[in-house]
């Protein structure tokens, strides 16, 4: 009986239909087929250069390549091909939709290299965060959390490129790329918004911790804090199988207006700041994405959900609700970036709402984001990031981080 061949040349998701035979090229000559068939788990391994003749010698009925477009970057994946392909029946449709859906739940192996790539990148955050003090260079920081995750946790990678704003660079929501590569001088009084996260076989995490560079918060910079904490732990409380995603990111915006018009800079009804998407103005991105073997994880706008075409919401990388076995992040902020917010002051729909007075002070400052990857179970979800988060937790760690190591109890933080 003719089968269904899929063609991968790497990275195996989930453990495929048994009625689909699966391949491993083997690209390497000191190892015999046997060793990949071992390590990948796969029915068979072979020479890249027996890859015509023995799939011939299979006689399929279709070969199924992989091929289709990243919905978070726009790309599309390169299939596999190889001399004398056009001997066989291909079909690069039906293979790219039934992946990404595998990559989207993960199996319990899979959940236990994202536990691990978690713990290592919080413990890197850690040691950076006992480390900062004034005067330093953001790639300093940068350079020891990659040593930390290479060192103690063999992850010779990162996800992305390190994000390590300070001052009012933490704002700038992709600071750290060539063009500013984490070259500023943190200055006392500066907040930290690092982004960092380890990689290992491929599997990502995505972690942003953001403290004050001098280990005490100012009254603006905990009031600011203590908003997005808000927000990500109503969020957090919010989290199980069948909720909207949509809905937490409108959940993270509304916290975020009831609790800058706490602050003083909104002022007015929040149901109405809702309508003109005045969240958007200090949170512009999504609120988090899928993570897996990408950090920005694909499977996010399968066929049936569309984007949501509104300020804020069009950055989703998904729209899809929650299902148990997805790993997500959950990164609400509120920044200060002076051209949205010269943009909301011409606009008489949203000035309306900002005492401007109140946000000149605020001018500058920067911006917080927290960041934490999460597991959705049946009942609601798993904290894989364990760092200080609370002011309190964040200012006693560093306190007496800086001089000996202590030791931060993620059981006990995560029951607040
Ligand atoms: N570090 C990229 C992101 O948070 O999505
Ligand atoms: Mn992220
Ligand atoms: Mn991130």
């Amino acid at each position: 009986m003719s089968r269904r061949i899929q063609l991968l040349c790497c990275r195996v998701g989930r453990k495929p239909r048994d009625t689909v035979l699966t391949l491993v090229l083997c690209f390497a000559r000191i190892h015999p087929p046997e060793f990949f068939k071992k390590k990948y788990a796969v029915d068979e391994a072979h020479y890249v250069t027996e890859i015509s003749s023995v799939l011939a010698s299979k006689k399929p009925a279709v070969l199924l390549t992989l091929r289709g477009v990243n919905t978070d970057s726009g790309n599309i994946s390169k299939e596999a091909s190889f001399e004398g392909i056009s001997q066989f029946n291909v079909n690069n449709k039906i293979l790219h939709p039934e992946i990404a859906e595998c990559r989207v739940i993960k199996t319990d192996m899979e959940l236990e290299v994202l536990r691990y790539t978690n713990k290592i990148s919080s413990e890197a955050h850690k040691e950076v965060m006992k480390a900062v003090k004034p005067g330093m260079k953001e790639y300093e920081m940068e350079s020891l959390f990659q040593h930390y995750c290479y060192t103690r946790g063999g992850m010779r990678h990162t996800s992305y490129t390190c994000i390590c704003g300070s001052g009012e660079n933490s704002s700038v929501l992709h600071y750290g790329h060539a063009g500013a590569p984490n070259d500023r001088t943190i200055e006392d009084g500066d907040l930290c918004l690092f982004d960092m996260g380890g990689e290992y076989y491929c599997y990502g995490s995505d972690i942003t911790c953001t403290f004050p560079a001098s280990g005490k918060f100012t009254a603006d910079q905990r009031a600011v804090y203590e908003a997005v904490l808000k927000s990500s732990r109503a969020v957090m409380k919010a989290v199980k199988p069948g909720v909207s995603w949509p809905d937490m990111h409108r959940l993270a915006d509304r916290v975020h207006l009831e609790e800058l018009t706490r602050i003083g800079i909104l002022k007015g009804n929040v149901d109405d700041m809702v309508k003109v998407h005045l969240g958007a103005v200090f949170m512009p991105h999504g609120l988090g994405h899928l993570l897996g073997i990408d950090v920005h994880d694909v499977g996010g706008y399968p066929e049936g959900v569309e984007r949501i075409d509104e300020p804020g919401l069009r950055s989703l990388r998904t729209a899809r609700s929650l299902e148990q076995g997805m790993v997500l992040t959950i990164e609400p902020g509120i920044y200060f970036i002076d051209h949205l917010l010269d943009q909301a002051l011409r606009d008489p729909a949203q000035s309306c709402f900002i005492n401007s007075d109140v946000l000149r002070r605020f001018r500058g400052f920067g911006g917080v984001r927290i960041e934490d990857d999460i597991a959705v179970t049946a009942t609601g979800m798993e904290l894989l990031t364990c760092v200080p988060r609370t002011v309190e937790e964040i200012e006693a760690f560093m306190a007496e981080g800086q001089g000996s190591a202590k030791s931060f109890d993620c059981l006990s933080s995560q029951k607040q």
